[in-house]
């Protein structure tokens, strides 16, 4: 393959909300009832990848493919919207230099893949759209002059919690004023680098049925729930100014407080709900009491908090916590959901550790190191496979360029398709 081919290929992150975003005032624009605010996963251990490549013998048609399958391109759908948005942006650039390819006339072929099975429940459209912008933008050349805050402008379109995973680190949704949606986007509220120790162990719940999309879930929140007013106008404001500050001044223990108290509301939004909304099953609530449990122990020894949960659309745990902490309660939720899959492939708690209890089918003992008046007994110990999956990470960094031209990094072939 040639290098001298448009094309690009990035890779974005997960986010994962500590207040989370749910409502929209306006549908279409993806305008939120609330601001969010999330933490950036390290894209070294999920990611989404996406090649994007413009080309004159494409034809008129513009063409996507996710994880190998062809998608349809709606019109007036939100793939449509931000490629449309995207080739906007190119057609500026181009207009103000006449030596510029006409990119932004020609189609797109974009392919589009994740690193982590669907199957893991994990949502992929915030990382899927982020990594169809920053291609887009890497292929048309946009950035510097277009910022990555304006990007996230875009992405936006595709998917609301998409635009907060434009940048690494700690970010905020501002939602914005203005009916146009000009002002509702993603800030930085600080770099990984502000914060790199904090890590998340993501539980991955057995659950056979498909929850409420989250499109559709929060949409019907909006229409009936009383509670969700007073999560928008009082519960929200104050919190993003708190938790921000407790960012800045790394405190995990208001940072802790405030991520499970925002869980909690979203949640109970979702049961306010007409007909109530469930996401959180058994397995979800059992972590929430031995978390509070580890909590209270801890707190009692005259010590912080140790760890914080936190839960999207779907009965699967975020657990937040220092890095130091996170031996013990990888250990700690070993114990109690035996025999889930886990391979500590990234070795981020260092070598061996756990490595002789990889596929165990007992418990694992509890960690000496737990806080002296911790109640074991506070959940049972469940069966084997209650949680199917963990899933160990940190925070990281915003998108990625992989590598510009067709080199080994290409989703597609010469022809330009997958
Ligand atoms: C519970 O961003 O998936 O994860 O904008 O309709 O695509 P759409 O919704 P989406 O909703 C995410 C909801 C959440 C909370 C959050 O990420 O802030």
């Amino acid at each position: 393959m040639s290098s001298s081919v448009h094309q690009a290929t990035c890779s974005a992150p997960v986010n994962i909300a500590v207040i989370k975003y749910w409502g929209k005032k306006d549908t279409t624009l993806i305008l939120p009832t609330n601001d969010s605010l999330s933490v950036t996963l390290d894209q070294d251990h999920l990611r989404s990848v996406t090649t994007a490549r413009a080309d004159a013998s494409f034809g008129s048609q513009d063409r996507l493919w996710l994880n190998g399958e062809e998608e349809t391109i709606k019109a007036d759908g939100r793939l449509r919207r931000c490629i449309d948005e995207m080739k906007k942006l190119r057609q500026a650039k181009e207009s103000k230099d006449s030596n510029l390819p006409k990119l932004s006339e020609w189609a797109v072929h974009v392919c589009s893949e994740n690193n982590f099975p669907t199957a893991a429940g994990l949502a992929s459209s915030a990382s899927g759209f982020a990594a169809l912008i920053a291609s887009l933008a890497a292929l048309y050349e946009l950035q510097p002059e277009v910022s990555s805050s304006e990007l996230s402008r875009i992405a936006r379109q595709g998917s609301g919690s998409a635009c907060r995973s434009l940048f690494g680190g700690y970010v905020a949704w501002q939602g914005g004023e203005q009916s146009s949606g000009q002002d509702s986007l993603a800030v930085e509220v600080a770099p990984q680098s502000h914060w790199p120790e904090l890590q998340a162990l993501i539980c991955v719940v057995s659950d056979a049925k498909k929850g409420t999309p989250s499109t559709a879930g929060m949409q019907r929140t909006v229409q009936t729930s009383p509670l969700l007013q007073h999560r928008i106008k009082e519960v929200v404001p104050d919190r993003m100014v708190k938790i921000s500050e407790a960012i800045q001044k790394r405190d995990f223990d208001t940072f802790a407080e405030i991520t499970m108290a925002d869980s909690n509301n979203f949640h109970a939004c979702c049961l306010d709900t007409a007909p109530p909304i469930f996401y959180m099953n058994d397995v979800s609530r059992a972590i929430v009491q031995l978390v509070e449990e580890l909590n209270r122990a801890n707190e009692a020894d005259g010590k912080g908090k140790l760890v914080a949960y936190t839960y999207d659309a779907g009965p699967n745990a975020v657990l937040y916590a220092p890095k130091d902490n996170m031996p013990r309660i990888l250990q700690t939720i070993r114990h109690y959901f035996p025999n889930a899959d886990f391979d500590d492939t990234f070795d981020l708690l260092g070598k061996g550790v756990n490595a002789s209890h990889r596929g165990a089918q007992e418990a694992l003992s509890l960690p000496e190191s737990l806080p002296s008046s911790f109640n074991a007994n506070v959940i049972p110990v469940h069966e084997a496979g209650a949680v199917r999956r963990l899933i160990h990470t940190q925070v990281g960094d915003g998108p990625r360029v992989l590598e510009r031209g067709a080199g080994k990094e290409s989703l597609l072939n010469e022809n330009g398709e997958p």
